[in-house]
């Protein structure tokens, strides 16, 4: 499984590019709003740093996400342009496919929606489960239908999960055999840690202090 890191914070994936464990990265126009940094210089500094980097459109109508597609494609061959399941966005997946654009179909909350946009072309979708907890939905039961869904086809669309909120979601995911899954810093942070390996280093280095000369 491919772990990409969620967030406009360029700090942030230098950090865990350098544990080795990083495939990429996915943006979007709240994180980058929250950062504050030009969104051009942050995409293309990332891209630097991992081989797959999500940049959202934000036209609604078809025509200016192509163009947006167009562009964004343009500053980078790492760029995977992120474009919203709406009906526009599904035209603009055909666009993109034929055009040789690498896409990440944001704002998937349903099998169906999943189902259209890899039919419409789309390299990856991204159902955000943790959304669907919050309004007393099963976002890892969507995984699991989208996941045996895919198991009958041969869609070359991979299964990117996002809106995740803790460790967990990422050993589920896994387990369902999920493609990719995108993971806030403070979570990705967690997934190294348990408190007996604090424990456990901790006398090995006091021991270790007793006898050595
Ligand atoms: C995915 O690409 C989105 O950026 C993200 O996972 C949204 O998560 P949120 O629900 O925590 O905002």
């Amino acid at each position: 499984m491919k772990l990409f890191l969620d967030t406009a914070n360029v700090e942030h994936v230098a950090e865990v590019a350098a544990w080795g464990v990083l495939d990429g990265v996915t943006t979007n126009p709240s994180l980058v709003a929250k950062e504050g940094h030009d969104f051009k210089e942050t995409v293309l500094n990332m891209c630097k740093l991992v081989p797959c980097v999500s940049a959202q459109v934000t036209a609604t109508e078809s025509a200016g996400m192509k163009k947006q597609a167009d562009e964004y494609s343009g500053w980078h061959k790492h760029v995977v342009v992120k474009v919203p399941m709406t009906t526009e966005g599904l035209k603009t997946l055909k666009y993109c496919r034929s055009a040789g654009i690498k896409t990440n179909t944001t704002l998937v909350f349903s099998a169906a929606q999943a189902i259209l946009a890899a039919k419409a072309g789309a390299n990856i979708i991204s159902p955000f489960i943790g959304r669907l907890d919050d309004v007393g939905e099963d976002g890892m039961g969507l995984i699991k239908e989208i996941m045996e869904i895919w198991s009958h086809y041969h869609f070359d669309t991979e299964v990117l999960v996002a809106s995740t909120r803790h460790p967990r979601h990422i050993v589920d995911a896994a387990a369902l055999g999920a493609h990719i899954c995108t993971i806030p810093y403070d979570v990705f942070t967690k997934l190294s840690k348990h408190p007996l390996t604090d424990i456990g280093l901790k006398k090995f280095l006091d021991d270790w202090e007793k006898v050595k000369k």
